[in-house]
């Protein structure tokens, strides 16, 4: 067989070689078998030198437009193949719209963030708006403003977490009442939610613990109106069945003053734990603004009255869900905040 015979047939086997590679891999091979530098091409290069020194001009060009045809058809071949992975590409992973999507896992309201709403939401029906204090806050405003002297006796029923000799971490809401005061012409009726702390902890009290504080000021409000707004407020929160106690306390900057108990929902006025054992819980302390206190804010008590209370948010809680420790609110275990998710 001539060289020029044996040129065409590995031309044709070249070119039925390319058509046939089923991969890109594969057709790449192809072509380094036939066209690489070790490839049949070169092995048909090396027996040139047998043919006549007039032949081998005719022979090279011949190699040459051969190589050319089977480069073309191997780019061809190429571009349909690619061409074919992208189309098996779109096909494997198109969207199936019928699948369900990857599922969000969302958190939810903490439940004492949840409580500290519905208050809010409650009592806004019967004109309350919100107002916010600082959590490290003077001892002006935490004590002295509402009455509390620096050697005041009061100053240790509430065990207080001191910064430095006049800043302290408030530890209650009825700062803000006295900021509310100064800043805003009466008649006034603001709640202020937030967090608090005491130096205090057993399964009813926590070192940080949340209250609403709430404050109506205006010409003539009277105890009447202090008792109807939280017995109105209670009933909304708990049931129409919901029990409401008030009792005679004392707060230095409410005169006269009284706590307010509701009735224990883990019991049921039995008598349990949690609300050892009387039947009653404690939600709040309430009373009229005592004259010093309106003064302190820059109001004329002569023109102005009114009543504050504060109540402690994980006390509700802990009646509204039944929790049986006021600690598990802290402890960050997703089980059981989960379970109050709306
Ligand atoms: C006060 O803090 C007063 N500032 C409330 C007030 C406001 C009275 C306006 C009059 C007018 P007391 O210390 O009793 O009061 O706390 C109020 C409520 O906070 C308590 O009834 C209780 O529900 C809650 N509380 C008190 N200490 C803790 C604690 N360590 N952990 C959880 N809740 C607490």
């Amino acid at each position: 067989m001539t060289l020029e015979q044996k040129l065409k047939d590995l031309e044709q086997e070249a070119l039925s070689a390319f058509k046939a590679a089923g991969s890109l891999q594969a057709l790449y091979e192809t072509k380094v078998k036939y066209l690489g530098k070790q490839g049949a091409f070169t092995g048909l290069m090396k027996e040139m030198g047998a043919l006549k020194a007039e032949e081998r001009p005719v022979f090279g060009k011949l190699v040459n437009l051969t190589k050319q045809t089977l480069e073309q058809a191997y780019d061809g071949a190429e571009q349909a193949l690619r061409a074919k992975e992208l189309e098996a590409k779109i096909q494997n992973e198109s969207v199936d719209l019928s699948l369900p999507g990857p599922k969000r896992v969302v958190g939810t309201a903490h439940p004492i963030a949840m409580i500290g709403d519905e208050v809010v939401s409650i009592l806004s029906h019967i004109g309350f708006s919100v107002r916010t204090g600082p959590q490290i806050e003077s001892d002006w405003y935490n004590f002295e403003a509402l009455n509390i002297p620096p050697d005041h006796p009061s100053r240790d029923m509430q065990d207080t977490f001191y910064i430095d000799e006049k800043t302290v971490l408030r530890t209650h809401t009825s700062p803000v009442q006295i900021r509310v005061m100064e800043n805003e012409k009466p008649p006034i009726r603001v709640l202020a939610p937030g967090s608090v702390f005491r130096c205090d902890s057993d399964i009813s009290h926590s070192p940080n613990f949340h209250q609403i504080e709430g404050l109506w000021i205006d010409r003539k409000v009277s105890l009447a109106d202090l008792r109807g707004t939280i017995a109105y407020f209670i009933r909304e929160m708990f049931g129409q069945d919901m029990k409401v106690r008030f009792r005679p306390s004392f707060f230095p900057f409410t005169e006269p003053s009284a706590e307010f108990d509701g009735s224990c929902m883990i019991c049921r006025g039995k008598g349990c734990r949690m609300c050892k054992q009387s039947g009653w819980v404690e939600l709040g302390g309430c009373g009229l603004v005592h004259p010093r206190v309106l003064k302190s804010a820059g109001l004329d008590p002569k023109e102005w009255q009114g009543f504050a209370f504060g109540f402690g948010l994980e006390r509700m809680a802990i009646l509204k869900y039944g929790v049986g420790d006021i600690r598990q609110f802290f402890d960050n275990n997703v089980h059981f905040l989960r379970q109050f998710a709306r």
